[in-house]
């Protein structure tokens, strides 16, 4: 049997690989470079306030900091063009230059986006992510420190974060379940059936699922054990979601059942995969249970599950579909922001609510992109109609979804967009010698 890769935890910042708490608050802050000295001693404090993967069985484990940098931040800094140059090119573009492949249109579109995301003021992102707010507040006073007055750093923005009721996100889905697990990270996946993935395929420098060593950014220094974040801010639209079910439904009780195939879940978080005649809250809630399933065996077609649901298409585990999923499978992490939509609610309040992610590989390309582009807004790889992902695609309000069923399938029309892109950037994570590096730059 191939040795197992060993990663070098203590150089890997402990926000790459852990999965957030359950509950949980979090924030996000992002800050402009005004000064290059001042953004070298920003890079030399904040590398005293993150912890290492290595430091996470310590009581602090479910708590960390981490700090991202985007192409413009590099630049920021006077990393040298040679370097800057061998980032993948999708980071070097930016998420917004990258609008039209991930589907970011009309109301999603860079122009309507949140000022200061998609412009080139965003240089660095810290997050903070706690199992409470007392917990958050007292690391992120930590991070705090490191910037307070230190001229020529700006904080240009800030989103907090915090877990939802019953631990759903807006639209009433249990959320943070799906993990996938890490060979030589020491932290178990959540699916049993999933062999674990190469640390190359999250973190620069290591085997991954293509190949013994891929390119990294240059120098070695300062790529090795770094890992690409897409930061993305996604409002959700949680009235329009609860009528499209109220008027999909035949009876009221079918409401439930729509949601459930539209997500491939139950609203309990227990997989139709498992349970597809009826919710099983006990399974939804049991970690255990609740991600142990393939979908080839017993459901090539997807009569339990879709093949267009969200979770489906978001990671096809062992479906037969054009391509090799394993090569497209990111450590996903989303947190809610905004108040929950009162319950029965059906129209909108005007308050801005929905999902803060993070998305972590080292692959922006044949990962995040691929995801977004082939798997959410296209259909063609698991040969089903047309169609987007009924959740989280880039509707137009033409769209279908099929539900596959004997003697006929059903076929939902009309799907709205349900979620709307208000901003993100794409960012690097680097490993802790790495941002020593950085910090080192104007010396
Ligand atoms: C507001 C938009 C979104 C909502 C409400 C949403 C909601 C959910 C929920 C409730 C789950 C099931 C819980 C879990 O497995 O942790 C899930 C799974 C997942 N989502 Fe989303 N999601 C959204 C956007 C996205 C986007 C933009 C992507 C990637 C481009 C994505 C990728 C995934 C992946 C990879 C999984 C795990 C699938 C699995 O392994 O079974 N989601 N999402």
């Amino acid at each position: 049997m191939a040795e197992e890769t060993k990663l070098e935890l203590d150089d890997i910042q402990s926000g790459v690989l852990r999965p957030r708490p359950t509950p949980y608050a979090a924030t996000y802050v992002l800050f402009r470079i005004d000064d290059r000295n001042a953004g070298c001693e920003l890079m030399r404090r904040l590398r005293c306030v993150l912890a290492s993967a290595a430091e996470s069985e310590s009581s602090e484990r479910d708590t960390w900091v981490s700090v991202a940098l985007s192409y413009q931040g590099l630049k920021a800094l006077g990393v040298p063009a040679a370097s800057l140059q061998s980032f993948s090119p999708e980071f070097q573009q930016g998420m917004a230059a990258r609008a039209k492949s991930l589907g970011d249109s009309g109301e999603s579109s860079p122009e309507h986006w949140e000022r200061p995301l998609g412009s080139t003021d965003v240089h660095v992102v810290v997050t903070a992510v706690a199992p409470s707010t007392e917990r958050l507040e007292a690391a992120f006073e930590r991070a705090r420190k490191s910037y307070q007055e230190l001229k020529g750093i700006a904080a240009i923005w800030r989103q907090d974060c915090h877990v939802l009721p019953g631990e759903r996100e807006a639209f009433g889905f249990k959320d943070g379940i799906s993990h996938p697990a890490i060979e030589g990270s020491g932290i178990p996946g959540t699916n049993p059936h999933e062999r674990p993935l190469k640390p190359g395929e999250f973190v620069l420098g290591y085997p991954d699922e293509m190949s013994e060593a891929s390119r990294i950014p240059q120098p070695d220094i300062l790529g090795r054990n770094g890992s690409y974040v897409v930061f993305r801010k996604l409002h959700q639209r949680v009235a329009e979601f609860r009528r499209y079910l109220k008027a999909n439904a035949v009876a009221a009780e079918e409401e439930e059942l729509i949601a459930a195939k539209m997500m491939g879940r139950w609203r309990s978080g227990a997989p139709l995969a498992l349970c597809p005649m009826h919710d099983d809250p006990a399974l939804g809630a049991d970690a255990q249970r609740n991600n142990a399933f393939l979908f080839k065996n017993d459901d090539a077609i997807g009569y339990k599950t879709p093949c267009g649901s969200h979770i489906r298409r978001m990671n096809p585990r062992d479906s037969v579909v054009a391509g090799v999923v394993r090569i497209h499978r990111m450590i996903r992490r989303g947190t809610s922001y905004g108040p929950l939509l009162p319950e029965g609610v059906l129209e909108d309040d005007g308050i801005d609510r929905g999902l803060m992610f993070a998305f972590v590989g080292a692959h922006l390309g044949r990962q995040f992109e691929f995801v977004q582009t082939e798997w959410m807004n296209d259909s063609a790889f698991f040969g089903g109609s047309p169609g987007r992902d009924p959740v989280s695609g880039a509707a137009d309000g033409s769209g279908t979804f099929d539900i596959p069923k004997r003697p006929l399938r059903r076929q939902l029309h009309g799907l709205p967009r349900f979620v709307v892109t208000r901003g993100g950037e794409y960012c690097f994570m680097p490993g802790l010698r790495a941002l020593e590096w950085l910090g080192n730059l104007t010396t």
